[in-house]
């Protein structure tokens, strides 16, 4: 036998994914399936992220990968994990909002997020719980992390929902469709057709004004529409395919330009808040945040966007019974 621990350390990439229902547990395949990093899958119910894991684990073979997926209900278990993503917490049923989450998430996200950054202190955190513009605010303080290493998923899925619409429309493939949607994730989300192309091509020359409205409101009435289909619970493949995306972008440092939850300080004229906003993304976290041009129009869509985020934040803080 070869004598491999003369100056060796060997150490896997661990992402934790607290909340091991419908989108973490599709998160946790897609990163094991690419070969991304190890997963640790955590949830309250006992057995159901064991049993996940297990899943996932005898599927390596076939899938053709060596990464661990771990399942547990105790936070020991994701100890030095580099990247921590919250899906903890109710999703939607038919009828409900998002802002209609806020009191049983915000509990919820405030005692996981304090107890995974207890054993991963250097972690940087992606929220996708939901009212998610005001989860991620809530997560952040409780985090004790810098603002730039707290992020949360939205805009990344209702670009993707837009770019779907988009290339259904015009029937081209979806790989040539960018598209853009910044601002809060709900019913004020602020699409912007000008930023959204085909092959650079702006989409506001190749489709009429209510061809885009009616992509807009689809777009916007996205995870609805999924919701009033299911019936039970709410959109998680693509939803984990875009928390996919920043994961990614952390653990390989790709400094990708993507619209994100991110923390501002004075960008857009807008602060102490996160909010979808065009931001590149590292693996220390948000390295900077672009400011686009905006309309008159998309600038108030902007600021209605953020006010509905800073008044939900407030009703958070008073259910959770902080001092504002
Ligand atoms: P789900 O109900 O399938 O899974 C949630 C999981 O969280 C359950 O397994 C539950 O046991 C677990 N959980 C609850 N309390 C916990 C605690 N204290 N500690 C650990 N685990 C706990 O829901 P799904 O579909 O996976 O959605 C999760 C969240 O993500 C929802 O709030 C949903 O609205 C949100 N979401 C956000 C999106 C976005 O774009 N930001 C997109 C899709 C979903
Ligand atoms: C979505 O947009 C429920 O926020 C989730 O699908």
């Amino acid at each position: 036998m070869f004598d491999v621990s003369l100056g060796t350390t060997c150490h896997s990439t661990r992402v934790s994914i607290i909340g091991s229902g419908n989108v973490g547990a599709t998160l946790a395949q897609r990163i094991a399936e690419k070969d991304l990093a190890d997963v640790v899958l955590l949830d309250v119910l006992d057995g159901r992220p064991q049993g996940i894991a297990l899943d996932l684990m005898e599927a390596r073979g076939i899938e053709g990968h060596d990464r661990h997926i771990t399942g547990t209900n105790r936070y020991a278990d994701t100890a030095g994990s580099e990247v921590i993503v919250i899906t903890a917490g109710l999703p939607r049923k038919p009828g409900m909002t998002r802002e209609d989450l806020i009191q049983t998430n915000a509990n919820i996200v405030v005692q996981v997020t304090q107890k995974a950054l207890e054993y991963s202190p250097q972690a940087v955190l992606v929220v996708v719980t939901n009212p998610l513009d005001v989860m991620t605010y809530l997560a952040w303080k409780v985090s004790g992390l810098l603002p730039q290493r707290v992020m949360g998923m939205a805009g990344i899925l209702d670009s993707a929902r837009l770019q779907t619409f988009i290339a259904l429309e015009l029937g081209v493939s979806t790989a040539d469709v960018n598209a853009m949607v910044l601002g809060s994730h709900g019913d004020l989300m602020v699409p912007l057709p000008r930023y959204s192309t085909v092959n650079g091509i702006p989409i506001v020359e190749m489709l009429d004004g209510e061809t885009i409205d009616r992509l807009v409101e689809r777009t916007r009435n996205g995870g609805a529409e999924i919701v009033e289909l299911m019936q039970t619970g709410g959109a998680y493949y693509a939803p984990a395919s875009s928390a996919y995306v920043m994961v990614e972008a952390i653990l390989l440092n790709q400094h990708r330009l993507l619209p994100i939850a991110s923390y501002l300080q004075g960008e857009y004229g807008l602060h102490d808040l996160f909010l979808g906003v065009p931001s590149w993304l590292g693996c220390g976290g948000i390295e900077a945040i672009l400011e686009l041009k905006l309309t008159d129009a998309e600038r108030k869509a902007l600021n209605r966007s953020a006010e509905s985020v800073s008044h939900n934040i407030q009703t958070a803080y008073s259910l959770l019974g902080w001092a504002a």
